[in-house]
């Protein structure tokens, strides 16, 4: 038997008992006749200690223990004379009696430690390591932990997981697939899928009534913090429902996730629509711990004669409640941060009131204290408050205002990972008109319905159109999107229309839905969750990164397995991709 109990087990109940424990070594100290090594497995850390008073070729032997040796050691639970109050086990020790050595280690390239000495690459190649360490480990099983609860919830209100394929059809919406050419059929190709949509509709008009998977999706797109290639889904899919019904059952399930894994009670979700969200925050997934909403002074700044505001499409703001006190340096690093490429505005003003109530800005030039006061009184702000303002083309200027707003309160501590402030962002237009492809774009997708309502608008006024469609958003972050899907053969067969698709290429590329549609397709409706971004927020963090055992890395690649790689020609021509022997 390698273990009798693990390294996170033994308290001073068990003193006096002889134990067997199994693990890698943490740590070695040595001092006179004794030594003390400190053993961890997955579920803690266990000190041995060894006596040359009681057996000096022990004390030789445990001397000869390197770091992240694989061991086994018998001996006696001993109560500790120096307790250890961080550790779990730390009031008892093992008077190790016996020891094995089950595996050798060489030096690992960074410590094994909480905060380790190793850079991001050098983590990821060697991420079995990597996993070791205890905040990693704690995400992994965080994350274990938030599946199970998922799985419950749903499992408790009829829902039933069903696996979809992988293998399926290129779709030209949405993100680039990936793709996966086929050996038997020459010059054909499968597509990984970017989700489960089309599928979980079909199981929909399949009569399976409440659907969901915790499932793997695959999208060829620029990698960010808060993106992989492959990231997991919570897609759930519900059959004879309105849009209230599932804001209802899937608020539920975040509100027990939140309540099971901090202790907290979140009230109902505010909900917010799509055209406030933009005009308060300036983007679609508002951080709404704290307020600094936005402040329109387009009217007011106006005619004053100061050439910026004079020649912009918005001027807008937001208030900094008490950083009055900001030095010129912090005003000018904050100016640089909006005059970066990503965000390109050409300046930032701004408004202080002194403690006197008396406002003082950037362009006292233009504008005299009794137009600042105005200002002031638009922003609500009192004595000590500072207002950052931008102006510009409007669709920039919001950009960069919610990017600022976001990076001000990031340093005055707003946005605390302990802290959970969930809403729904809801009726988002259905389409958005690209200036490049000169056409318009399903917003969501190409399925999602428009508000009944709002259809007669689908030939005038395609832009007016909202959609039945919703996001949820927690601490800024897009944590999941649904909507209310079309059921209707027509109204599909219109909306591909809208999207610049021709009759024969819709059935074509849809014809199976569009088929489908016509045997008595059910109202449905759903929405998949970003479960990667769902566990990283849990933990308090928005890099979804650590968060997934084994992540590409910023250049989408695995370094560990070092992947993509070449294929050799033998393969290729196998896939009809090689170059054809004369
Ligand atoms: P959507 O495209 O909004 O909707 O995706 C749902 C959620 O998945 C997460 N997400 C990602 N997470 C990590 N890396 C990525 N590359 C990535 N892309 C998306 C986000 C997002 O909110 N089929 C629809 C859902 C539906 O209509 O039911 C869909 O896929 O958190």
């Amino acid at each position: 038997m390698y273990r009798t109990h693990t390294c996170g087990e033994l308290r001073a109940a068990h003193i006096g008992q002889t134990v067997t424990l199994s693990g890698w070594v943490q740590r070695r100290r040595d001092f006179g006749g004794m030594t003390f090594v400190d053993l961890r497995d997955r579920y803690g850390i266990t000190q041995l200690s060894f006596n040359d008073m009681i057996d000096a070729s022990l004390v030789e032997q445990a001397r000869g223990l390197g770091r992240e040796f694989v061991v086994q050691a018998v001996g006696t639970v001993l109560e500790r004379e120096n307790k250890n109050p961080n550790l779990a086990t730390g009031d008892v020790e093992i008077r190790v009696t016996e020891l094995r050595i089950l595996n050798g280690s060489k030096t690992p390239p960074f410590t094994i430690e909480d905060a380790t000495d190793g850079g991001e690459e050098l983590r990821m190649q060697y991420r079995y390591l990597d996993l070791r360490r205890a905040p990693i480990r704690n995400n992994l099983l965080l994350r274990n932990r938030v599946n199970l609860l998922v799985r419950n919830y749903l499992a408790e209100h009829g829902f039933a997981d069903i696996e979809t394929p992988f293998l399926i059809k290129s779709t030209p919406e949405g993100a680039r697939d990936f793709v996966v050419p086929s050996r038997v059929h020459a010059g054909e190709f499968y597509a990984l899928p970017q989700s489960p949509q089309t599928f979980k509709q079909l199981l929909m008009v399949g009569g399976m009534d409440r659907y969901y998977q915790i499932v793997r999706c695959f999208r060829d797109e620029d990698l960010r913090a808060d993106r992989q290639p492959e990231f997991t889904q919570i897609d759930c899919e519900m059959a004879f429902v309105e849009q209230e019904d599932i804001l209802a059952m899937f608020e539920g399930m975040v509100r027990s996730v939140v309540k099971d894994v901090h202790g907290l009670e979140l009230g109902a979700f505010p909900r917010m629509t799509y055209a406030d969200s933009m005009r308060l925050y300036g983007n679609d997934k508002p951080d709404i711990r704290f307020g600094m909403t936005f402040v329109e002074l387009t009217d007011r700044a106006q005619g004053a004669g100061f050439p910026v505001f004079d020649a912009a499409e918005l001027v807008v703001g937001i208030k900094v409640d008490g950083a009055g006190a900001y030095t010129r340096k912090q005003l000018d690093a904050l100016t640089d941060y909006v005059k970066r490429p990503q965000l390109g505005m050409s300046g930032m003003i701004w408004m202080k009131v002194d403690e006197s109530g008396v406002p003082t800005s950037s362009v006292n030039k233009f504008f005299d204290e009794a137009a600042l006061r105005g200002w002031a009184e638009a922003f609500g702000a009192t004595p000590g408050d500072l207002v950052l303002v931008l102006a510009g083309a409007a669709a920039k200027t919001r950009k960069a205002l919610s990017e600022l707003r976001l990076h001000v309160a990031e340093s005055e501590g707003l946005r605390k990972p302990n802290e959970f402030a969930p809403l729904w962002v809801l009726d988002f237009p259905l389409l958005e008109y690209n200036e490049e492809a000169e056409r318009w774009f399903a917003m969501h997708h190409p399925f999602t319905s428009p508000k009944p309502e709002d259809i007669s608008l689908l030939d005038s006024d395609p832009g007016a159109v909202r959609a039945n469609a919703y996001d949820i958003v927690l601490n800024g972050n897009e944590i999941g999107g649904g909507s209310i899907r079309i059921h209707d053969r027509a109204v599909q067969e219109r909306m591909f229309a809208l999207l610049g698709f021709t009759p024969e290429e819709a059935q074509e590329q849809f014809g199976f839905l569009l088929n489908a549609f016509e045997y008595g397709a059910p109202p449905h409706g759903g929405i998949a969750f970003g479960f990667d971004r769902l566990v990283a927020l849990l933990g308090g963090d928005e890099v979804i990164r650590d968060y997934i055992a084994f992540p590409k890395n910023n250049a989408g690649r695995d370094v560990m397995i070092d992947a993509p790689s070449p294929i050799d020609a033998k393969q290729l021509t196998e896939l009809h991709l090689g170059i054809k022997p004369q």
